[in-house]
């Protein structure tokens, strides 16, 4: 059985799309929901599902990044995780950290990448006159959401959005889309899947 760990700072949403479908003859279970904040909703969501949670509070660290995921490596490693799952987790990893899981961790990042790495991806797309959008799964590396391609899901852009509504329409593929990389991943498959 393949352990999953997946990392969160918000809501959750994708966490429990992925959180979901690992159950009956999928080849992955998981073991552990680790957030950089101890409010996170998503947290009790995971707790609810029987799921162990975690958090590590980067506050706590005052920029102090190398002691923050010193402090974050901990429970992570307890869980002993094969995969690591970033999951609307929004501090960003040092190389020396990414390096730990090099080749099995992977990131949900709401954009056709390479388009709009980074922060506020929808505005963006609208801003530049975008007519399609989207969201892609990719193998974390060191460098911010430019790790291999895994999958992507397009959804088109349409009169009128705005970005919170460009968000709604994207993030119900990226509960299709993740949870299907996943699988896909730890049978060990890595061509890219196209939704
Ligand atoms: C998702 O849209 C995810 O793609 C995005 O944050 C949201 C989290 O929602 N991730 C990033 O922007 C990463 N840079 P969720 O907590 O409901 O899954």
């Amino acid at each position: 059985m393949t352990r999953v760990a997946i990392l969160i700072s918000g809501g959750g949403s994708n966490m429990v799309a992925l959180a979901q479908s690992m159950t009956g003859d999928h080849p992955a279970r998981p073991v552990l929901v680790l957030s950089n904040d101890p409010a996170a909703k998503g947290l009790e969501r995971a707790a609810a599902m029987g799921i162990a949670t975690a958090a590590v509070d980067h506050r706590d660290f005052k920029g102090d990044r190398a002691a923050f995921e010193a402090a974050l490596l901990e429970p992570l490693q307890r869980a002993e995780p094969d995969v690591v799952c970033l999951a609307g987790f929004m501090r960003i990893l040092t190389p020396e950290f990414i390096r730990r899981f090099e080749g099995r961790m992977l990131n949900i990042h709401p954009s056709l990448l390479p388009n709009y790495p980074g922060l506020h991806t929808h505005q963006r797309a609208l801003d530049a006159g975008d007519t399609e959008a989207g969201c892609t799964v990719h193998e974390v590396t060191a460098e911010l959401d430019a790790g291999p391609l895994l999958g992507q899901a397009r959804v088109p852009v349409l009169p009128g959005d705005d970005a919170e509504t460009l968000a709604a329409r994207v993030l119900v593929q990226e509960h299709r889309l993740y949870p299907a990389v996943l699988r896909r991943f730890v049978e060990g498959e890595r061509a890219p899947l196209i939704l």
